[in-house]
């Protein structure tokens, strides 16, 4: 090769990486805009709420924070916003051996805090944080239809079986064992806070009785 070919080479090729580098930085900052939803007055005040609080000295979100605490990016997506602000006013009132201390929070406060971590909830962080697989429990066995709806419902966000899923509410393991009676499980899946005392558990009245009777039955059979 010449020394002019080289010389040639080396400006066109830089000239054409940089505007490469101009089409792309163009192009991201025009998406950028997309990905969150609009910041409204109360999401800014729960922004607040989150700070004065010091939230983030325990949880992460958005990739900032501490390790202590569960991550608040997805918070609302899994459980629902009733169940989060119960457990936002009083977490030990929810779960009785929450390392959360009660904050002291308003309910102005908590609701705020809620939009605010709605609207984090739909920032496109393109899949981060990773979500646990949870479907690996009936792995390699038929499924009753009790269990399948124990998976289509997400109860796994709140209750363990085995050793998978959430700890919001009591594990399941033993479920069968501990309450063997169809009825009631079909009762406390339709109205929890009417069966048990100050129950944060989501209700399922919206199901049909018979989906209501295959999960209670499934239940039951957790022994
Ligand atoms: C002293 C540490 C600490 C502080 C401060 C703290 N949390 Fe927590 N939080 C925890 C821990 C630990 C958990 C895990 C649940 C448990 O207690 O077992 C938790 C759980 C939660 C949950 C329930 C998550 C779930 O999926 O069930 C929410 C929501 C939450 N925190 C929000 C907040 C908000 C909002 C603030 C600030 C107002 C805050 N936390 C401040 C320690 C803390
Ligand atoms: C947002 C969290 C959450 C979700 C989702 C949830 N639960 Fe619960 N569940 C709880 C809490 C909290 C309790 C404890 C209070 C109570 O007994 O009502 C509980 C209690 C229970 C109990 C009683 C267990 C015991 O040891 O007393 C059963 C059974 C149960 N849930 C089944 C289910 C089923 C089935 C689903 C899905 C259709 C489900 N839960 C979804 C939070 C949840």
């Amino acid at each position: 090769m010449s020394t002019n070919a080289a010389k040639n080479l080396f400006i066109y090729g830089s000239l054409f990486c940089f505007l490469v580098l101009v089409i792309l930085t163009i192009d991201t900052m025009g998406k950028l805009d997309q990905r969150a939803p609009e910041i409204t007055e109360k999401v800014a005040a729960g922004k607040k709420v989150w700070h004065k609080y010091d939230c983030i000295g325990c949880h992460t979100i958005l990739g900032n924070g501490s390790y202590f605490a569960p991550d608040m990016t997805k918070a609302t997506e899994r459980k629902p916003k009733e169940y989060l602000k119960k457990f936002l006013l009083d977490p030990r009132a929810i779960k009785q051996d929450s390392a959360m201390p009660k904050l002291g929070l308003s309910e102005e406060e908590a609701d705020s805090l809620i939009a605010f971590l709605e609207w984090t909830s739909k920032v496109d962080t393109n899949d981060w944080p990773p979500k646990p697989i949870l479907a690996s429990a009936t792995a390699g066995r038929t499924a009753s239809t009790g269990q399948m709806l124990f998976q289509k419902y997400d109860c796994a966000a709140c209750h363990q079986i085995q050793g998978l899923g959430g700890t919001a509410g009591p594990d399941l393991t033993h479920a069968g064992l501990k309450q063997p009676d169809v009825e009631w499980h079909i009762k406390h899946l339709k109205d929890p806070a009417g069966t048990v005392r100050n129950s944060a558990m989501p209700n399922f009245s919206h199901l049909g009785d018979e989906d209501l009777k295959a999960l209670a039955e499934y239940l039951i059979t957790l022994r």
